[in-house]
């Protein structure tokens, strides 16, 4: 109600909606010249202030002429307004740019929020630093309405038309890739930290090894058999091809990778065992995990130095939390794990794994920047290793639902915005109550 009250003192006769000049023109055609310019109704004005002049055009052009300022030249002069106010936000919105092609790729993969120094100053369009060509409000009272509210109470209406204000830019819209609001997360704030802790205790007969605290690398020498590596490198292996790295052109990665996404790979007893047996380890469902992936390194193949967290926080799955990597094959030289910010190496050994986190245990929603890590070149030998990413929330439906690696419209986060608005508030008010 209050939304409608705002719309109605809003909406100036005649409207000025942006991309109402379709419907001026229809309004002009049906008044005709020289006919007398009258109200034919004593309800006119108010469906002039409803906007009916333009939803409306072949009736009110008729029938409210008046009321539609078709005979005194306010209809040209607003129209005229429109065309100059139009022209200024689209300056506006074009000296609102990125200063990297990479921009909205970077944002899309959480950088605004992980990276803001850099972020806000070179990406100022992917990271909605200012209304930009690709995201903007359509009505000039959009930020007043979003501070009253209304994105939250009138969600529908405002997603739409106040993009900017009600801090939606680069959302999509899916009910398919919408979260149940009572799905559980897969780790909560300090899940991350007992997991590993525990991981020691419950599973001595995969020897784990502690290669690093804070953040965590934990090693196992012993995870899978012989037999098992043989068995998932021949199930999973079936298809190699080129791997692609995070946007798929810089040459950072030169392996080849095969996906175990058929139900050659998928219905394999020893595959499950296995999947069933990381899940135990790190106490989130595999349904939560992407499908695991070999990578095949042969003679100086390598991948460089890079994050495995690359999904926004509002995809279907939300982040990747944990990549628990497993070897498949002996190498005689080279192909070490290493990661870089910790200044550790894995040597690959076959049947052996190591297991590390993406995003830190105190909130797990942000990526750990310590993980960063590279696959050495392999010096002698191929290299045949298996990793399994696990998400925050379920991952294998999401895929089958047609979701990909893009923030989607989630039901928390208009809640996280009336919260953080709040918290603005209080704060604004402390400040001048100090000042
Ligand atoms: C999980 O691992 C523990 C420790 O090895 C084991 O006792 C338990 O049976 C496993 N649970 C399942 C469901 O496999
Ligand atoms: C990294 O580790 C190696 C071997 O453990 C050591 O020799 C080297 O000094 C370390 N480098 C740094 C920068 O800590």
């Amino acid at each position: 109600m209050r939304l409608l009250l705002l719309l109605l003192a809003a909406v100036r006769l005649p409207s000025h909606r942006v991309g109402a000049f379709g419907g001026l023109q229809q309004l002009r055609a049906m008044h005709r010249e020289g006919t007398p310019c009258v109200d034919e109704s004593a309800s006119c004005e108010a469906f002039a202030l409803a906007g009916e002049c333009f939803n409306n055009p072949s009736f009110m052009g008729a029938s409210c002429s008046h009321s539609c300022g078709l005979c005194d030249g306010s209809l040209e002069r607003r129209e005229a307004q429109e065309r100059e106010a139009r022209k200024a936000a689209e300056a506006r919105y074009a000296a609102c740019a990125d200063e990297h092609a990479a921009c909205e790729l970077w944002a899309r993969q959480g950088e605004c929020a992980n990276n803001p120094s850099f972020m806000r100053r070179s990406c100022r369009a992917s990271c909605a630093e200012c209304e930009s060509a690709a995201c903007h409000d359509s009505r000039e009272e959009c930020a007043a309405w979003a501070a009253a509210g209304e994105c939250e109470s009138n969600s529908q209406f405002m997603l739409k038309q106040c993009t900017f204000s009600c801090e939606m830019c680069g959302i999509e819209y899916s009910e398919a890739c919408r979260r149940d609001p009572k799905m559980p997360p897969g780790v909560r704030k300090g899940d991350v930290d007992a997991m590993f802790t525990e991981a020691i205790e419950r599973f001595p007969q995969f020897k784990p090894r502690v290669l690093h605290r804070d953040p965590w690398v934990l090693g196992f020498d012993s995870f899978l058999s012989a037999g098992e590596a043989d068995h998932l490198l021949r199930v999973a292996g079936h298809d190699f091809q080129r791997s692609l790295a995070g946007d798929g052109v810089t040459p950072v990665r030169t392996s080849s990778t095969s996906w175990c996404n058929v139900p050659s790979c998928l219905n394999d007893p020893t595959f499950q065992e296995v999947r069933a047996r990381i899940s135990n380890l790190t106490k989130v469902p595999w349904q939560y995990a992407e499908h695991l992936q070999v990578l095949q390194y042969k003679q100086g193949q390598f991948y460089h130095d890079h994050h495995d967290q690359n999904a926004p926080r509002h995809s279907a799955w939300g982040p990747r939390l944990y990549t628990f990597y497993m070897y498949l094959s002996d190498v005689e030289k080279g192909g070490e794990t290493r990661f870089t910010r910790l200044n550790i190496s894995v040597a690959p050994r076959k049947g052996t794994a190591v297991l590390w986190p993406s995003v830190l245990s105190e909130n797990p929603l942000v990526t750990d920047e310590r993980t960063y890590h590279e696959a050495v070149d392999v010096e002698e030998g191929v290299k045949y290793g298996a990793n399994f990413w696990v998400h925050m929330y379920e991952f294998q439906e999401a895929l089958q639902r047609g979701c990909d690696n893009r923030d989607y419209f989630q039901d928390d986060m208009l809640a996280a915005r009336v919260g953080k608005r709040r918290a603005d508030a209080t704060k604004q008010r402390s400040v001048a109550s100090t000042t």
